[in-house]
């Protein structure tokens, strides 16, 4: 961790060569919510303004990947009115991603099977990652994805390709993160303390942070109390 910045009214930490990638597990919109008196899809609404700060937060302190599980292969299994909802919300971010990538210099990467989604949003998320894809911070956007559904996808695209034996580099190559490191840092919010289904091949040796915060109050001030917590952390990745 290296100097501090001013940002406005706020010091934004700068961090090294150590955390080129954070990921979040975005939890506990529905019960932020509840706590408010609001139907759960109004924390999806508020879930989603606060996504857009913290990855401008992540981008000011240096962080060059950022990556977020927005949407999992199991989130299907939500009543209907919350999945329309939320993809109402994602067709809304689309629109105004563009703009958003070129002001902040973001490469936007969808990792999860876009064939799920109508047509018109598939082609839309495909342009967007054509349009940015010369910017030089990364933000993945893990919607309809699952770490199984990934490492399955993988495989079957290398059999695809006649391989009768693969290795780890084959399979890390056919990821839908093949583009970029590991995760260093994974932070959930929302008080569980489980992956469920995020980048299980990616995660093998990144630091986890769990907060009690629901992900509609995540705060610049909690982002540094993770990479606090990720400094203090002696990564050993099997050796001594
Ligand atoms: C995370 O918040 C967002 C998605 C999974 C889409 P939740 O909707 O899971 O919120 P809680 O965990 O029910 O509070
Ligand atoms: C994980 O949250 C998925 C996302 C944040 C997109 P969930 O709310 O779906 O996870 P579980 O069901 O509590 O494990
Ligand atoms: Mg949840």
């Amino acid at each position: 961790m290296g100097s501090v910045k001013k940002q406005g009214d706020y010091m934004a930490i700068q961090v090294d060569e150590r955390l080129q990638h954070i990921a979040f597990i975005m939890d506990g919109n529905g019960r932020w919510a509840k706590k408010h008196g609001m139907p759960r899809e109004y924390g999806h609404s508020v879930g989603a303004s606060t996504f857009e700060k913290v990855v401008r937060y992540c981008g000011d302190v240096g962080i060059k990947t950022v990556t977020v599980y927005a949407f999992s292969t199991e989130n299907w299994k939500r009543p209907e009115v919350e999945v329309k909802a939320i993809m109402l919300i994602f067709g809304e971010y689309l629109k105004k991603a563009a703009k958003k990538a070129d002001e902040y210099g973001l490469r936007v990467v969808f990792l999860g099977d876009k064939r799920v989604f109508p047509e018109n949003i598939a082609k839309d998320m495909t342009a967007l990652e054509i349009a940015t894809a010369k910017h030089p911070l990364t933000l993945n956007i893990a919607i309809n994805y699952g770490g199984r559904d990934e490492i399955v996808h993988a495989v079957n695209t290398l059999i695809g390709m006649g391989k009768t034996s693969i290795t780890e580099d084959d399979i890390s190559a056919h990821l839908y993160t093949a583009h970029c490191p590991p995760p260093d840092l994974i932070v959930r919010t929302g008080a569980e303390k489980r992956l469920s289904n995020f980048l299980l091949w990616q995660s093998a040796y990144a630091e986890l942070y769990f907060c009690d915060t629901l992900w509609p109050d995540m705060s610049e001030a909690e982002i540094d109390a993770a990479i606090e917590d990720f400094y203090k952390r002696k990564r050993r990745f099997g050796g001594v």
